[in-house]
């Protein structure tokens, strides 16, 4: 059978409420397998909520959300890697052993109840992952002894030693200075071209959001109740192809609704 034309995640009529607060409503949304999709979104609006509907950490209230044509389970599973912006290390490992952990078949083997090759063949695989990340010299460092940037590329590591098909990045370069964002949205695209990943990237950086990935959604309430602020649910107002013309159009359009909402 040809499931070259399935999608790798379709949402379909998807809804996430928490009580009374409509977060998410009626997305209908196709990926294909190597999209890379920058989202962007006003704090709030849901952009979380959905990466985590992605996960499998959170459902749906209504919809279907589909992983190859199929229901997505709501176990995360190791097709699916997540690096948030800060914190998703582990700081009493050093930078080697956060990248065996990477999950809990592996744990056994570095707690010992797997030893022999099977260890070793786990140590150079974790190895090489860390020499892929610029790594090698950190291996035996603990997090709180290496950079910012360094910790966010030991986070991308270990999501990777899962091989997933899917990488959620929540804001992953938000507490980065500059140039070393730069360094990163370099790494992230060859990492995106060799592995032929699905990334989905929440950010708050437009010009991140315009740079990287070959689509980019904008999160937002398509209707609006002032006097009743949770009723509506936002959508993917905007959903555009990169590299495609008109992009400064759309830019400034962006920035200029962004500086009526911060005034
Ligand atoms: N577990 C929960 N229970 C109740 N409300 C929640 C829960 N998780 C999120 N929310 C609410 O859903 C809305 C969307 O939250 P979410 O974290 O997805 O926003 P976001 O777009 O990621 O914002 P930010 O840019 O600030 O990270 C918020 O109003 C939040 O308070
Ligand atoms: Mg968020």
């Amino acid at each position: 059978m040809d499931n070259s034309n399935t999608p790798i995640i379709e949402a379909k009529n998807v809804w996430k409420e928490y009580g009374d607060h409509v977060v998410l409503e009626r997305l209908n949304l196709k990926v294909m397998q190597g999209d890379f999709i920058s989202i962007l979104g006003t704090s709030g609006c849901g952009k979380s909520t959905f990466l985590n509907m992605l996960l499998g950490t959170q459902a749906p209230s209504r919809g279907e959300l589909l992983l190859d044509g199929k229901p997505l389970s709501s176990e995360p599973g190791p097709e699916r890697g997540i690096v948030f912006q800060k914190y998703s290390v582990f700081p009493h490992m050093t930078a080697l052993q956060n990248v065996m952990v990477a999950d809990e078949f592996e744990m056994s083997k570095v707690l010992g109840k797997v030893w022999g090759s099977s260890k070793g063949e786990l140590k150079d695989r974790a190895m090489a992952q860390l020499e892929r990340l610029g790594l090698t010299q950190a291996a035996n460092k603990y997090p709180a002894e290496m950079s910012g940037g360094m910790q966010q590329r030991l986070a991308i590591a270990q999501a990777l030693m899962k091989k997933p098909r899917i990488l959620l990045l929540d804001e992953p370069f938000g507490a980065l200075d500059p140039g070393i964002r730069k360094d990163m949205h370099v790494l992230i695209n060859d990492i995106w071209q060799e592995q032929n990943l699905t990334i989905f990237m929440i950010t708050h950086d437009l010009h991140e959001g315009f740079k990287l990935g070959s689509r980019l959604w904008v999160f937002d309430k398509p209707r609006f109740d002032p006097q009743e602020p949770d009723r509506y649910g936002s959508q993917v107002t905007f959903d555009i192809p990169l590299n495609a013309s008109g992009q400064e159009d759309i830019i400034a359009s962006l920035q200029a609704k962004e500086q009526k909402e911060v005034a």
